[in-house]
């Protein structure tokens, strides 16, 4: 699985633990879109490239982060067939894929702790969805949303 990886300036940090994270699984690439520094940028561009990375079938899921994770997931929700869940527990990231079969994780670099976060990537990228047809037809009439 090819997971795609893009922050703003407000975590960067998080973003390089998340990387270390991600390198426990050798069955996981990871693709590093930046931002590198603390220099301030747009987090809707950096919910673009990573995004793209997924529609356009180059990478499976993506984890997108900013300084709350909110604007970010937002901005990475407007784009056709992603489904982005903020996650600041593990419960939530589990049922994220369970449920949603979200294609994104969303984290915020100030809001959540490096070891919380370490143990949402670990349960997100672990976690399949759970293929129930009551799923199924919700996660259809969400997508379906996109086009009223
Ligand atoms: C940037 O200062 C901040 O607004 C951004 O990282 C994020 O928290 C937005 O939702």
């Amino acid at each position: 699985m090819k997971i795609v990886v893009g922050c703003d300036h407000g975590a960067v940090e998080l973003k390089a633990e998340v990387l270390k994270v991600l390198a426990e699984f050798k069955d996981i690439e990871t693709e590093d879109v930046g931002t590198f520094n603390s220099e301030s940028v747009d987090y809707p561009d950096i919910a673009e490239k990573v995004c793209g990375k997924i529609t356009t079938g180059e990478a499976d899921r993506g984890i997108v982060l900013c300084g709350t994770g909110i604007g970010i997931s937002i901005a990475a929700n407007k784009i056709k067939g992603i489904r982005a869940a903020l996650c600041g527990d593990v419960f939530s990231a589990r049922m994220s894929r369970e449920h949603n079969d979200a294609n994104v994780l969303a984290l915020g670099g100030r809001v959540t702790g490096i070891g919380p976060a370490g143990e949402i990537v670990r349960t997100w990228v672990t976690t399949e969805f759970s293929n129930g047809e009551r799923h199924i037809r919700r996660i259809e009439k969400m997508m379906a949303l996109e086009n009223k």
